[in-house]
């Protein structure tokens, strides 16, 4: 295999996994129909759901626009409203309806459809689901709902009630956040009143036993309280943007009532799997490749204010592992914000560990004494905070060196605790030539000999190996998306390429009946074999099925081969390829390949059409050439390719008369069909 087909096929297995994940997410515990599925493909139109978030213009057929997956000033990324694809050229990112939105949301195959369903006013069917299964998803579908309601009824009571105004609005405007930040987050109000949400709820026809459930009433000996009287609240959304619960901070000096009061643990909501902002991050974090771990609320939010957006909070718990993966998801770095006081920052660095064994980079930036990441945001403008992040940010052994160099310069003893710490910290690392860069550095800044930090780290790793294998085992890689397309090495591998071309040409000819050229091999009266051409009518699709039957072609490239098949099968059952509706029920990893075929095609008329301002040359009228062509060069290579192989056994056994007899018939053919290309082109 060629380099440019192992990193193809690297790439596919990347996306293969990917989409299995979401498939076994999908098959586990929530269960669209397929019926669902199926109207949610037939409903959904491409071209709206990307204009919700790209905007799109008019170009020939398709629509174009700018990447939404990288920064780019002039459009590369195509839509094409009749196949229903997209292709993103400057990420090499595309596919289908469901694909854009799992990209650019970074939702699961479920909640993609989930979302597509929304859209569209679609009810969503779900099957085969135990009574058990049915109650518990029915009740945490209520817990949501009523979390929704919530979180629309405190906006409005912040945004449109008089006390809300006077009291909640006003808070946040002495704190200088601006509406447009105040409706990015969802911020709202709870009145000062016992139970003046509890009461609207239950109005609204919402249970009091899901109000409890989320937390947001307290019930007491039948009287019922709301949680979070008198306090704004900071709604906390999940990566896909429900509601999963509240941070609540107080407004008065009350010293016995706590700053900041949260929703419980509930079904939807558990604290150590959720981080406060992802969802109005995401997008940011991917495109950024990096994502800003901060402490709370209101850095989150005056970071955006001050226009950083890749930028989560823990709120208020020690960071976790299963937080850690929701970013993992995004990009593989994270910058760690500390405030200026050394206590939290202790307990904080344990963090670091933890991201690093998940093979993720970590940086750690730290803000002047009495600063936290909001009082720094809101004072700084934002060229001079990027500039302030880019130049405070360390890789995490500087960092531990640099709070050692502080205290104790001259202590052995907290010396030797230190780069035990940081040698800790590198055995967590799974890539082994990393762990090694690492341990170089660490070498270099605290003025210790390699050998001994081997030995160390050595110690340290026999007992992490086993851990990070069970790791493994237990799936824990699979969510590692890879975000950057990896562009693949351009090396021209011409079987590659013509494999590739003749798919092409079904997807695209497949039904044209057109003239073909046939060539073939007549004796002449001298008794020499000579050209001769006959002109027969036939579609696309049963001449290039003939012909390679004839000469019993198979397609070296594994994948193309399978959409060979699949595509010739459909055209002998049905006599037409409608690409939309065949992509929906392929395998992904085939679909995804189509994609890219047929969007090359369209960018290549694309360019063409807008650099010399006409109507790109209709392939149609040329198409039976193409064809031919094409099915000439792939035999003249696959007869070259053979000759080769011979002429290696040749010298090895120069003996051989029947290899050589072999390679002389080659080597006619391969001239024969030289003159039949001549002919051709
Ligand atoms: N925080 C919390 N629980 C607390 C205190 C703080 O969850 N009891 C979190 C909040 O998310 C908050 C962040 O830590 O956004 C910063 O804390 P702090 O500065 O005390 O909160 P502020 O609301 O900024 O209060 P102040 O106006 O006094 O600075
Ligand atoms: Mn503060």
């Amino acid at each position: 295999m060629t380099v440019f087909g192992i990193i193809k096929t690297l790439y596919l297995t990347q996306i293969l996994i990917i989409l299995s994940v979401a498939f076994v997410l999908y098959l586990q515990p929530y269960m669209i129909s397929q019926t669902t599925i199926n109207n949610v493909f037939e409903t959904a139109r491409l071209e709206e759901v990307i204009g919700d978030f790209v905007q799109l213009k008019k170009a020939g057929s398709n629509f174009k626009g700018l990447s939404p997956f990288t920064d780019e000033r002039s459009p590369s990324f195509m839509v094409s409203p009749v196949k229903q694809i997209w292709k993103d050229f400057s990420s090499g990112k595309g596919g289908n309806v469901v694909a854009f939105v799992m990209e650019h949301e970074h939702f699961t195959y479920p909640e993609a459809i989930r979302y597509l369903a929304k859209r569209y006013n679609i009810e969503i069917e779900e099957t085969e689901q135990t009574n058990e299964q049915k109650d518990v998803a029915s009740a945490r579908e209520s817990m949501y709902l009523v979390s929704e309601y919530a979180q629309k009824y405190f906006a409005d009571i912040l945004l449109n009630d008089e006390l809300g105004k006077a009291i909640g609005l006003s808070y946040f405007k002495e704190r200088g956040f601006t509406n447009e930040t105040i409706e990015k987050f969802k911020l709202g109000y709870s009145l000062d009143q016992w139970e003046a949400f509890t009461k609207a709820a239950l109005k609204s026809g919402y249970q009091l036993e899901f109000l409890e459930k989320t937390g947001l009433t307290i019930v007491k000996e039948n009287k019922q309280f709301d949680r979070f009287k008198g306090r704004v609240l900071f709604p906390i959304h999940s990566m896909s943007g429900r509601v999963l619960g509240f941070g609540g901070r107080i407004l008065t000096n009350n010293k016995k009532a706590a700053k900041y009061l949260n929703s419980p643990e509930s079904e939807i909501y558990y604290k150590s799997k959720v981080l406060y902002g992802i969802y109005q991050a995401k997008q940011a974090i991917a495109k950024e490749d990096n994502c800003y771990l901060v402490e709370g609320y209101t850095d989150v939010i005056q970071f955006h204010q001050t226009g950083i957006h890749n930028v989560v909070a823990s709120s208020g718990t020690a960071l976790t592992s299963d937080q850690i993966r929701l970013v993992n998801r995004l990009t593989k770095n994270i910058t760690i914000l500390f405030d200026g006081d050394a206590a939290g920052m202790r307990a904080s660095l344990r963090g670091v560990d933890l991201i690093l064994e998940q093979g993720m980079n970590v940086r750690i930036c730290t803000f002047p004494e009495g600063e936290d990441p909001d009082s720094f945001a809101k004072k700084t403008p934002y060229d001079e905070l990027v500039l302030y992040l880019e130049e405070n940010s360390k890789d995490f052994i500087a960092f531990k060196a640099g709070v050692l160099s502080e205290e104790a310069q001259n202590d052995p003893v907290k010396k030797a605790e230190t780069i035990r710490d940081i040698i800790t910290s590198i055995s967590k690392i799974p890539d082994t030539i990393k762990r090694e860069l690492y341990i170089k550095e660490c070498a270099r800044i605290m003025d210790i000999s390699e050998q001994v930090l081997f030995s160390t780290l050595a110690q340290l790793t026999n007992t992490a190996a086993i851990a990070s294998k069970k790791k493994e085992q237990q799936g824990e890689k699979a969510f590692n998306v890879v975000h950057k397309a990896d562009q693949p090495v351009q090396k021209v591998d011409q079987q590659y390429e013509l494999e590739r071309k003749i798919i092409q040409m079904l997807l695209l000819y497949a039904t044209i009946e057109t003239e073909f050229e046939e060539y073939y091999l007549k004796e002449n009266d001298k008794g020499e074999l000579e050209l001769d051409m006959e002109v027969e009518t036939n579609s696309v699709h049963q001449k290039i099925f003939l012909s390679l039957q004839e000469d019993e072609v198979e397609f070296a490239n594994e994948l193309f081969k399978q959409l060979y098949y699949a595509i010739i099968e459909k055209l002998q059952k049905d006599n037409k390829l409608q690409i939309d509706t065949f992509i929906n029920v392929l395998d992904p990893v085939l679909a995804t390949e189509i994609t890219s075929i047929l969007m090359d095609e369209e960018r290549y008329s694309l360019d063409d059409w807008e650099r010399q301002n006409i109507f790109p040359i209709k392939k149609e009228a040329l198409v039976g050439r193409f064809v031919t062509e094409n099915i000439l060069c792939l035999r003249r290579f696959l007869v070259t390719k053979k000759i080769d192989e011979l002429k290696n056994t040749v010298s090895i056994d120069v003996t051989n008369a029947e290899v050589i007899q072999d390679v002389m018939d080659y080597m006619v053919l391969k001239k024969v069909l030289s003159e039949k290309l001549n002919r051709v082109l």
